[in-house]
Order: C-alpha cells, then structure tokens, then sequence
C-alpha cells in the first residue's frame, strides 16, 4: 500500500503498463523478420519491451546476417511501423488493462497530476483507441527524447506537469524504463513479471494491488 499523498504526479509508461500492446509489435516485427529470412521469437520480442522503434530493428537485423544501408532500414521501419498501426486501429476502451482505471481514478481523487513517457510515437493513437487520452494532464513526446534508459522522457513528463521529479511515481514494465525512472530519483514501480522487483521500489502484477 502506497501513500499517494506523497506525491504530486504519476508518470506512467504506456506499453505494457496501460494496456497489452506487445503481441502486436511481435505480429508486425515478425511480418517484417519473415521477410528478410530472420528468425525472430516471442522471447526476442521481450528484448524490444521499452526500446525505441529504430533501436528495435537494429537488434532484430542483429539476429541476421545481412547489413543494410540507413535508408533501407528507415523504409523498413516505416512498413513495420504501417502494418503495426492497422493493427492497433482495433484497440478500445476494454484493452485497458486489469486494475488501471481503479488507481487512475483513486489518484486523480487526491488531485495527483497524471502523465504518460512512453517511448511510442504511436502512443496517443494508442490512448484515443483506448479512450484515455482526456485522463491525462501531459503526454510526454518521445521526438524530443532520447530512448530510455536515457532519463529523458520521465524528466520531460515531469516538466510537463510542473512537478519535481523527487515528488513522481511512475509505473514501468521493462528494464530500460525502470533505469530511466531511478536515474531521475522518482519513486519506482515496476508491472509484471516478479525478476523487475530488483529494478523498482514497489513491485506488482496489476496496478490496483497498490490500492489494497
Ligand atoms: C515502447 C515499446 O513503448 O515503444 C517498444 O515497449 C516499442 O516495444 C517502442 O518499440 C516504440 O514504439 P513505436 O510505436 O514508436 O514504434
Ligand atoms: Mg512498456
């Protein structure tokens, strides 16, 4: 159980934190990975949890042999990226993940201000799919950011709700983002899977645990 009083913001990730959007990046890197003969799994997906989209393909094209120019890699980019956005055209209000609405709810309730980092430039596609895009107080943009675990996009979601940093939560599923979050010294949680516990501050499998 959290304190919520204090804190004056909550920075939350979007990926993985609000909703389920990993199996759709899978779908779309492993269109592209059969394309181009490489041999791409769900456990190297979970490599890509956090990292930008180009730092992504790198590490997918590390999986094969060839090298490619920059500009085939930007067409490559931008098809994977096509295909991930019909993809994600289907998202609604009911891929909100489990527990989110609950905490988003009890925290705007103790007038904590609430912000999105995430490392997607899809990412406010993504929160009007899911119908959320009014719950937030500031969406940080990742253009201006560099890739976490840079501490970068935290900070600028820090900024954009006023609030020094010392006095955020913000919530994370991957490594690269709980890095960021700690370099930034804001109060760390980490979702999902038990082996972030050693990244974070607070650990837990839905969000609404911290209400209980
Ligand atoms: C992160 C995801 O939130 O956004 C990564 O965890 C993804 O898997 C990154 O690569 C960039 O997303 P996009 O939508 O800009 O390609
Ligand atoms: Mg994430």
């Amino acid at each position: 159980m959290i304190d919520f009083s204090a804190y004056k913001a909550a920075i939350f990730d979007l990926d993985g934190v609000i909703t389920d959007t990993a199996p759709f990046h899978f779908k779309a890197w492993k269109k592209l990975a059969d394309e181009l003969g490489i041999r791409f799994t769900e456990e190297d997906n979970e490599q890509l949890k956090g990292v930008d989209r180009m730092e992504s393909l790198e590490r997918l094209l590390a999986l094969g042999e060839h090298r490619y120019s920059d500009e085939e890699k930007q067409a490559m980019a931008a098809d994977k990226n096509a295909y991930y956005q019909q993809l994600i055209e289907q998202l609604t209000a009911e891929d909100i993940l489990p527990g989110v609405m609950p905490l988003l709810d009890q925290l705007a309730k103790n007038s904590v201000k609430l912000a999105i980092a995430s490392a997607s430039r899809n990412a406010r596609t993504i929160l009007n799919g899911l119908q959320l895009t009014d719950r937030f107080d500031y969406i940080a943009d990742p253009t201006y950011a560099r890739s976490k675990p840079a501490p970068d996009i935290f900070l600028y979601a820090a900024y954009g709700v006023k609030v020094h940093p010392t006095q955020c939560i913000a919530f994370e599923d991957s490594i690269a983002g709980l890095q960021a979050i700690k370099d930034c010294s804001m109060f760390a949680v980490s979702v999902g899977h038990d082996d972030l516990r050693r990244y974070s501050d607070a650990h837990v499998h839905r969000l609404d645990e911290l209400l209980t």
